[in-house]
């Protein structure tokens, strides 16, 4: 297995939020990172919000101009999975769908030398499942950020049926290095974070559809009553609607009933209204 000492560039698949978001820790914490994404315009668009969150950094004085500078010249975007040849390590952001993340898999598996993990992002998905695509599930780890990632401060490690202690003992001191704790998860649906955070949401949006309270009351209530930053609404708004209903009916086929996804959380779906990306979800945002 390549040592994390030995790590000095770092692959990424997936600009959009999480792939850009991961891209700019990397980078920030030091390594030369290629994002790599399948259209030109998700590439740029991930540049653009790497751009965005380094200016609020630097405005908010947690980042110097040069400090920005230098992250913003480390990270290079490409839709060339070969570009990834010479990488250290790579982690996958892409979309949550097994089939696709098994296709590249098994695509990093025969780009990236045999010696380099390669962590997944998946947020409810088997990380055992996604590892069965290569030649190396020992090196196969997931690596959950939260999001918005530049910001929040914990990453969940989760460890598949063959990922060895060497590997998430890498991947551990990896997200210590970006400014990180973890907390470690077995490979079971929804590890520990969205296991308990998505029914939260779903029953947030239940309590606001059975007409229990209005959603400001409910997204208060939760604050002011548990001392969290977002209620459920807002948080189902700020994670996108499309990605809380895929987490949920995911976990609604392994785990069952109690995790029928709410019927309001489908038809806003439907509706197109993803959340705060797409300017409406349960509240309207400006885009
Ligand atoms: N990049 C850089 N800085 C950012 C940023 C970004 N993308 N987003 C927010 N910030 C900074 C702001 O500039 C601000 O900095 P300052 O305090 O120095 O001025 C600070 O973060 C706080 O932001 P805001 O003032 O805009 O607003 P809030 O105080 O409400 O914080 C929040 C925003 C950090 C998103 C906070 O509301 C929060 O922590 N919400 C909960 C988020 C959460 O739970 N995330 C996990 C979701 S689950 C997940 O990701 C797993 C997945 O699988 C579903």
């Amino acid at each position: 297995m390549r040592e994390l000492d030995a790590v000095e560039r770092v692959g990424v698949v997936g600009a959009g939020t999480m792939g850009n978001g991961i891209a700019q820790v990397a980078a920030t914490a030091g390594y030369d990172v290629v994002m790599r994404d399948i259209e030109t315009s998700f590439v740029e668009n991930g540049l653009d919000a790497i751009d965005d969150s380094l200016d609020r950094l630097v405005d908010s004085e947690k980042l110097t101009e040069d400090e920005a500078g230098a992250t913003r010249d480390r990270i290079t975007g490409t839709t060339d999975l070969d570009e990834l040849a010479d990488c250290d390590l790579v982690v996958e952001a892409a979309v949550e769908e097994m089939e696709i993340k098994q296709d590249i898999f098994a695509d990093l598996d025969s780009t990236v030398p045999e010696d380099v993990v390669l962590a997944t992002n998946t947020s409810t998905l088997s990380v055992t499942s996604i590892a069965s695509a290569t030649d190396r599930p020992e090196l196969v780890v997931g690596l959950h950020f939260m999001n918005p990632v530049p910001v929040m401060k914990g990453v969940e490690l989760v460890v598949g049926e063959h990922t060895t202690d060497a590997t998430t003992a890498l991947a551990h001191d990896f997200a210590a290095g970006l400014g990180k704790e973890t907390w470690e998860s077995d490979d079971k649906p929804g590890f520990v974070s969205n296991r308990i955070l998505m029914p939260w949401i779903n029953e947030g949006i239940r309590t606001f559809d059975e007409g229990v309270a209005t959603k400001e009351d409910i997204d208060r209530g939760m604050k002011l009553g548990t001392n969290v930053p977002m209620g459920p609404l807002e948080l189902a708004d700020h994670i996108g609607l499309d990605i809380c209903l895929d987490a949920t009916r995911t976990l609604h086929e392994e785990l069952g009933d109690r995790y029928t996804p709410a019927y309001l959380l489908k038809r806003t779906v439907e509706a197109g209204d993803l959340g705060k990306k797409t300017g409406a979800g349960f509240y309207e945002y400006e885009k």
